[in-house]
């Protein structure tokens, strides 16, 4: 096994993806099976951190020793990291996180009845990330926030305009679309980090992913 390098830190995970209600029954989702945020938990877990992830409709067995926070939407998501970050070492944001969420969610199932379907008016989400950010810099805290950005296009060109804009410590950049990453057992990404650093991480299982961005995080934690 490896050192228990993470001992008596404090790490919280988001994983999974968020939903959104239209109706009792109904949501607008994402394809995150929570695969790469349990490995995060995991690997964490197995190198000695207090690990608490907090989960969006995730089907996965709770890791041995991790305390699960159970989320679904979005907002449900924002509360749920804002009080868990309390304290922590570090953060890291894995989930799949809706941007945007209907006005209003109908309070009874709704019906077709014939007529044109009724379109779907969507306000914007609080961008979570950011504000942990925020809340950490409000705080003067030595906490590392880790994001990742999920691209389809222009990885590194959108990767580092998104790291610049949300603010985080290190943005962990894969690639999706096509089969990749949503769902899958491996997952390759670039890490970006302060003054344009860029680490490769090859395409490998999820769990070997986790354990580099440990390696990166554990380099930024205090002593
Ligand atoms: O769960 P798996 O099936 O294993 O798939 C893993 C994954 C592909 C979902 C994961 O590796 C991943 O890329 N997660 C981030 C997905 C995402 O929402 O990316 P984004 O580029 O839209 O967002 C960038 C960052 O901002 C993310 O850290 C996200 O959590 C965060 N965000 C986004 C929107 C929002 N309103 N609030 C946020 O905090």
């Amino acid at each position: 096994g490896r050192a228990p390098d993470l001992a008596g830190r404090r790490v919280v995970i988001s994983a999974g993806g968020t939903r959104e209600a239209i109706d009792p029954v109904r949501f607008i989702g994402n394809h995150s099976s929570g695969k790469q945020g349990y490995a995060l938990a995991r690997t964490a877990a197995a190198r000695g951190a207090e690990v608490t992830l907090v989960a969006a409709n995730v089907a996965l067995p709770d890791p041995a020793g991790v305390r699960v926070v159970p989320v679904e939407s979005a907002l449900d998501l924002a509360d749920a990291m804002e009080a868990e970050r309390r304290g922590a070492d570090a953060v890291v944001m894995s989930a799949a996180v809706a941007d945007f969420r209907p006005a209003a969610s109908a309070a009874s199932k709704i019906k077709k009845d014939g007529s044109a379907p009724a379109p779907v008016e969507l306000v914007e989400n609080p961008d979570v990330l950011a504000g942990l950010v925020a809340s950490r810099d409000r705080e003067g805290l030595a906490q590392t926030v880790v994001g990742f950005a999920a691209e389809t296009d222009d990885v590194l060109a959108n990767g580092r305009a998104k790291l610049a804009r949300k603010g985080c410590d290190l943005l962990v950049v894969n690639q999706v679309g096509g089969g990749r990453a949503f769902g899958t057992e491996d997952n390759q990404a670039v890490v970006l980090g302060p003054d344009g650093t860029a680490v490769e991480i090859p395409r490998g299982p999820k769990e070997d992913l986790a354990d580099r961005v440990w390696d990166l995080v554990a380099e930024r934690l205090p002593d």
